[in-house]
């Protein structure tokens, strides 16, 4: 059976380039960084290009590069540093009804800190409004909090105003650009941010590996403490292979971003307008145009996402769902609560996440298998035979 993933936005296959150039460091090149002698020094000078390589892709300077082991490590650190930096000043914080949980858990630890956090709510197509952040700054506010493109539903924030908002008003202003990165151009000058989360598994690198962009003067302190590493901000010895690895793919993904861009969205919209015109009550979820180039979400009423996901499995298609069932809990996705879906529909949700190694085949077959899995499991449930039917 001939294997079909299309859950890209979880993670990404490694590209066999950045395995290659990482292998060396996982073997020949074993040095620890700290270390003087010529492997220490090979295994630094490969740290250091790689921070160059991810300045580079961002537009800042090598400065504010700062390794972790990921996005969640990389939200965690930016969100309570900036708390802890800016207390003196205010406890009061603006984020959205769609962060991650890698935001929303460590803003709920900050709240029972003594923390306050206004939750901006989003329209029917995940789209944060400038207006409501503005009205959401108190004289207390220090810190805004926006995802730059959510990995649900693909819905891609207008991360350069809220950047212009918040250095208008003296707030710091972090944004997770964990699912932005190689999808759309990242420019952290231009977005006026002060940290920004990365992960290289998203793009085609190594898992456990990503960064934060610290802007020059920011006031953070160290979160993982220990050894001086990483100019004494973040400690423990440096994953070389891992940073190596991010150096590679983020490269190839900002290389090859209008590229890959363009042939993707082409896809996700071929699979979109099939599926729209094919199945009856189906819904498209996210922002029609603002989103991410390889962003599928459906909402399929009277179906149960988790029953879509097995169905795809027998036939070799990885997908995701927007409810959490997987992970032990059956409610349904905070972004699809958030866009307005009622809980019994936000039940039958379904991700497909493209990359640059989707092929038309097999979009193709996708197009031909999704429509009968839908129509089977409809078939199957009596409040299919006994809801209302409309067009959404
Ligand atoms: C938007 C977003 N933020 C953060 C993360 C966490 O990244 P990591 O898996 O590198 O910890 C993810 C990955 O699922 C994500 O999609």
């Amino acid at each position: 059976m001939n294997r079909i993933y299309l859950d890209n936005a979880a993670t990404t296959p490694l590209d066999p380039h950045v395995l290659q150039q990482m292998l060396p460091y996982l073997t020949d090149h074993y040095g620890n960084p700290s270390s003087i002698y010529a492997t220490g020094r090979d295994a630094r000078k490969a740290v250091e290009e790689a921070r160059r390589a991810v300045a580079n892709a961002i537009n800042c300077t090598a400065a504010e590069i700062f390794f972790t082991s990921g996005g969640t490590e990389s939200d965690n650190w930016a969100i309570k540093g900036l708390a802890s930096a800016n207390a003196h000043k205010g406890k009061h914080i603006i984020s959205t009804a769609i962060e991650h949980h890698a935001v929303l858990h460590p803003l709920e630890d900050l709240e029972r800190q003594g923390f306050t956090v206004t939750y901006v709510p989003v329209d029917e197509h995940g789209l944060v409004s400038l207006r409501d952040i503005e009205k959401a700054i108190q004289a207390d506010t220090i810190l805004i909090i926006v995802i730059a493109a959510n990995n649900e539903i693909g819905t891609i924030q207008p991360i350069a105003d809220i950047g212009r908002i918040a250095k208008e008003n003296s707030i710091a202003f972090h944004t997770d650009a964990v699912q932005a990165i190689g999808a759309i151009p990242v420019d952290v000058r231009d977005w006026r941010v002060d940290t920004l989360s990365l992960s290289a598994h998203k793009f085609h690198g190594p898992k456990g590996v990503g960064a934060l962009y610290v802007r020059k003067g920011t006031r953070l302190p160290a979160f993982i403490q220990g050894g001086a590493q990483e100019r004494n901000r973040r400690a423990g010895t440096e994953n070389v292979p891992g940073i190596v690895g991010l150096g590679a793919a983020i490269t190839k993904a900002v290389t090859k971003l209008e590229e890959n861009a363009k042939k993707i969205s082409a896809l996700r919209d071929d699979l979109i307008q099939s599926i729209l015109k094919n199945v009856p009550e189906v819904r498209l979820n996210g922002h029609p145009t603002l989103r991410l180039p390889n962003n599928v979400n459906f909402a399929v009423r009277y179906v149960e996402g988790e029953a879509l996901l097995l169905r795809l499995d027998l036939l070799g298609i990885a997908a995701s769902s927007g409810s959490a069932c997987t992970s032990g809990s059956l409610d349904p996705s905070h972004v699809l609560l958030a866009i307005g879906l009622p809980h019994e529909i936000a039940h039958g949700s379904l991700r497909l996440t493209l990359s640059s190694l989707t092929t038309q085949e097999e979009i193709d077959t996708v197009k031909e298998e999704l429509p009968l899995i839908i129509s089977n499991l409809r078939a199957m449930s009596p409040l299919y035979e006994q809801g209302e039917h409309y067009v959404f």
